[in-house]
């Protein structure tokens, strides 16, 4: 695998943890932060959750410092200059990626891969935003990203196959399940899942079932690990509403509109695990 030292943009929820598995699987890892408060941040919460596994008997200590030996923070872009691969995992905004795009572009050598955490914005567009189309691709975590096994591995119409063979290879090295699929909005799992979770809301709304009848129905009868509404807060209402949004300006499928409730919700700042309140309050243990 041509794959040996790793970039990550962005610290937050999904690239703290893309940073953590990979520095975990032994890639020298750098990840990106704004500014030095969002990095310390991040990195906290990289920290606390190595030591909340430590403290559960899941990971030795040992591994713990291997990991965080194998990270570096930085704020400096210019830090990714000797990458392989890069990750992206920055806020869903096109301009913002635009801007990043370019800028790795003219800072890494020619033949280091792109990638994108994005959940819905084309990865053939992000793509156009480099000199390298064929060596851009996206590649989907899931949160909590060091508990969930699956990465979305989506190649466009140009991108190389020794760059698909590298990065799914990469999402082994991470002891992940690699899914490969083509660049359509959502790729596999959010086209199947973003229907379902605003569905959820709908029937809410409509009064047909209690909050936590329509979580323990689809939990207890389907096996699924958690409800619908639940997961809808877990995920952040803000980011589902966005997707959402991004889905139903693509397929014009009235499944992928967003219900007036969950609208209303993200305007009064409830976004669910994030802000402290959604469908659930989260200032208890467990959100009540
Ligand atoms: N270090 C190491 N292991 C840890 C750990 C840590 N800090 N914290 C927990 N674990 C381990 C636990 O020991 C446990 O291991 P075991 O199964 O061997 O006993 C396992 O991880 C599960 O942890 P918990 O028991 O604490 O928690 P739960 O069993 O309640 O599971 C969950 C939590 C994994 C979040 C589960 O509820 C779940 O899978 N929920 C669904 C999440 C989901 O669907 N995510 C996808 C969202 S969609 C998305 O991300 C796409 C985006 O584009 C929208």
């Amino acid at each position: 695998m041509a794959i040996r030292k790793v970039g990550v943009v962005g610290c937050g929820l999904m690239g703290g943890g893309i940073a953590q598995v990979s520095a975990q699987a032994g890639f020298p890892t750098v990840v990106r932060e704004v500014s030095a408060n969002a990095l310390e941040k991040g990195l906290g919460s990289i920290r606390k959750f190595l030591q909340g596994g430590v403290d559960k008997g899941k990971l030795a200590a040992a591994d713990m410092e291997r990991t965080l030996a194998n990270l570096t923070g930085t704020t400096d872009l210019g830090a990714f200059a000797d990458c392989d691969l890069v990750v992206e995992a920055a806020t869903e905004n096109l301009a913002l990626k635009r801007e990043l795009f370019s800028s790795l572009d003219a800072l890494c050598a020619p033949p280091a891969v792109f990638a994108s955490n994005t959940s819905s914005l084309s990865i053939t567009e992000l793509a156009t935003f480099t000199k390298r189309p064929g060596r851009v691709i996206g590649l989907h975590f899931f949160n909590p990203v060091p508990l969930m096994k699956l990465v979305e591995v989506v190649k466009t119409v140009r991108t190389d196959p020794a760059v698909l063979a590298d990065a799914n290879a990469w999402v082994l090295a991470l002891g992940k399940t690699a899914v490969n699929c083509g660049d359509s909005t959502g790729f596999v799992v959010n086209r199947l899942l973003v229907p379902y979770m605003l569905d959820a809301v709908r029937v809410y709304d409509q009064g047909l079932a209690s909050r936590d009848d329509i979580d323990n129905a689809m939990k207890l009868g389907c096996g699924y690990p958690m409800g619908p509404l639940l997961l809808t807060d877990y995920v952040g209402l803000d980011t589902t509403y966005y997707i959402s949004e991004i889905m139903f300006d693509e397929f014009k499928e009235a499944r992928f509109s967003a219900p007036p409730l969950l609208k209303r919700m993200v305007m009064a700042g409830q976004h669910g695990r994030k802000s402290g309140r959604g469908f659930y309050d989260w200032s208890t243990t467990p959100p009540s």
